[in-house]
């Protein structure tokens, strides 16, 4: 079942005088439980789109389903969604603890587990000790946790995260990419992420979209995509002592002292080249291999472009 359908969304901004496309002609379905990328340089149209999905932003044509439903029609529709941004804001006087309150009732959630389940996000997010503080006195790390444990609060059946770990310290970004994939495992929460750390993108997400200029120009899984920007990758092995010179030679080794290099391409498997010299009564000592990150994909997409 598809939990989100996008089809031929566009959206136009002004700049200056004149118009230009945000997203144009955007489609896409996201499956229920899938953790989906967008990726894309500064001023792709990702932020645009989830503002689309969470009904902030209204498209200029084109449709949104989300849970098979029209979400401008079905309000109640964002009572199964939560929605997690870096520019998120809460007014400057609230207290974190009555930030977190007001979202809870909010949500309808009763007063029992409302403060069940705000103790155990607090300590989570480890922002127990700044519940009684100002949101203006809170650092920008603070802020994104409160805003991680405010969205967790409904229990979302479909979370939005627009660059969740900016500003986190490491330790808190890799507990927080944890939780993603928790949620997304335990309670099946469909997930849309945008983020400029690419191996954040490659550690959660089961697919990707690609957008530049509000075009999505590449979509499919992260191994996928990378294939089909980059078909091979180099394989360097160190052996105790070369042996079959003409055998390797003939396997695509090129041979410089006791170095074998070769390309191979990018869905081979290393194991089998590996025992393929062992059978040849080869010793490994050292292998590198430099397979595409998905930082390359995006070098590569963003010049391919240009
Ligand atoms: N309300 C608005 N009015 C006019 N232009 C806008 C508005 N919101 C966004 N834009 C422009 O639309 C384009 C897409 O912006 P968007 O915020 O979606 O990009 P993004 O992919 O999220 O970028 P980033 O990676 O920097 O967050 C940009 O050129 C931006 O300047
Ligand atoms: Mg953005």
């Amino acid at each position: 079942m598809s939990i989100v359908e996008v089809e031929n969304v566009s959206k136009k901004f002004k700049s200056g005088k004149k118009d230009f496309f945000a997203l144009k002609d955007v489609s896409f379905d996201i499956k229920k439980g899938e953790i989906f990328g967008l990726l894309g340089p500064n001023g792709a149209g990702k932020s645009t789109l989830l503002n689309i999905l969470i009904g902030i932003l209204f498209p200029d044509s084109g449709n949104v389903k989300i849970f098979g439903k029209n979400p401008l029609k079905n309000n109640d529709l964002f009572e199964k969604m939560n929605f997690v941004s870096g520019e998120t804001r809460f007014h400057w006087a609230l207290k974190v603890k009555d930030i977190l309150e007001f979202h809870g009732r909010l949500y309808g959630i009763p007063k029992n587990k409302r403060i069940t389940e705000t103790k155990k996000l607090a300590k989570f997010f480890e922002i127990e000790h700044i519940l009684e503080n100002k949101f203006s006195n809170i650092s920008t790390g603070e802020k994104m946790r409160l805003i991680m444990a405010k969205a967790l609060l409904n229990n979302p059946k479909l979370l939005l995260l627009d660059e969740p770990t900016v500003g986190l310290d490491p330790d808190i970004a890799i507990k927080t990419r944890n939780e993603i994939k928790r949620i997304n495992k335990k309670l099946g929460t469909t997930i849309i992420l945008t983020s400029h750390y690419m191996h954040e993108i490659e550690q959660l997400c089961d697919r990707i979209a690609f957008i530049n200029k509000g075009v999505i120009v590449d979509i499919g899984s992260v191994d996928s995509v990378k294939l089909r920007k980059f078909a091979s990758y180099d394989l360097t092995i160190k052996v105790r002592s070369v042996k079959n010179r003409e055998f390797l030679r003939r396997k695509g080794f090129l041979i410089n002292g006791n170095i074998l290099r070769k390309e191979l391409p990018a869905d081979e498997n290393i194991s089998e080249t590996l025992s393929m010299l062992a059978e040849k009564g080869m010793e490994i000592i050292e292998i590198e291999s430099r397979k595409p990150t998905l930082e390359d994909y995006f070098v590569k997409m963003l010049g391919d472009k240009k």
